[in-house]
């Protein structure tokens, strides 16, 4: 673990890190934030209107907005959305834990008001594009990568405890 203690969650639309990061807090003793929240609550908006309204260039600045926001923080369990990874410098927030499953797996977890909430989810032959192409950017920049299919919230927050340490 580094120096501030927090850990950042990775991974594609869906896959859960919002849920893991949030049990991973209270189990933990850690403060959970959710980018995607903070974005959403800034604007008083849904993250579907933010891309309809001003465009996902705007969204991507308010992402990187935030990473100098979050890189002062200590002892926090955060939630990324899924294009997070796009960012330079986010190793400076914390260790990176990519959240990985199949594309297939977070289809089937998911419900209509999920997918459709999500507007680049909202082609799914454009979104598998992405998901290959974004696979090997969680690889890269993670410092942990966690298998999450078929586990428990529980197995999940337990196996990423023991490896970050
Ligand atoms: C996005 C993922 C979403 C949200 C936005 C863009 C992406 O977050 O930030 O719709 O580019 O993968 P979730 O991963 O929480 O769905």
């Amino acid at each position: 673990m580094n120096k501030k203690d927090n850990l950042l969650f990775v991974g594609f639309m869906g896959c859960g890190k919002s849920t893991i990061a949030k049990a991973y807090a209270k189990k933990y003793d850690k403060f959970f934030l959710d980018t995607d929240e903070l974005i959403k609550q800034k604007f008083d908006l849904e993250i579907h209107k933010i891309f309809s309204l001003y465009g996902e260039d705007f969204f991507r600045n308010e992402e990187k907005k935030l990473i100098y926001f979050l890189k002062n923080l200590k002892n926090a369990s955060i939630a990324s959305g899924g294009g997070f990874i796009k960012h330079k410098k986010i190793k400076k927030i914390g260790t990176i834990v990519y959240l990985k499953s199949s594309f297939d797996y977070i289809l089937n977890r998911l419900d209509e008001t999920q997918i459709l909430s999500r507007p680049l989810l909202s082609n799914l032959a454009n979104a598998k594009i992405l998901f290959d192409q974004r696979i090997q950017k969680y690889e890269k920049k993670a410092d942990f990568i966690i298998d999450i299919e078929d586990k428990s919230i529980d197995q999940i927050i337990t196996q990423i405890k023991k490896e970050v340490k």
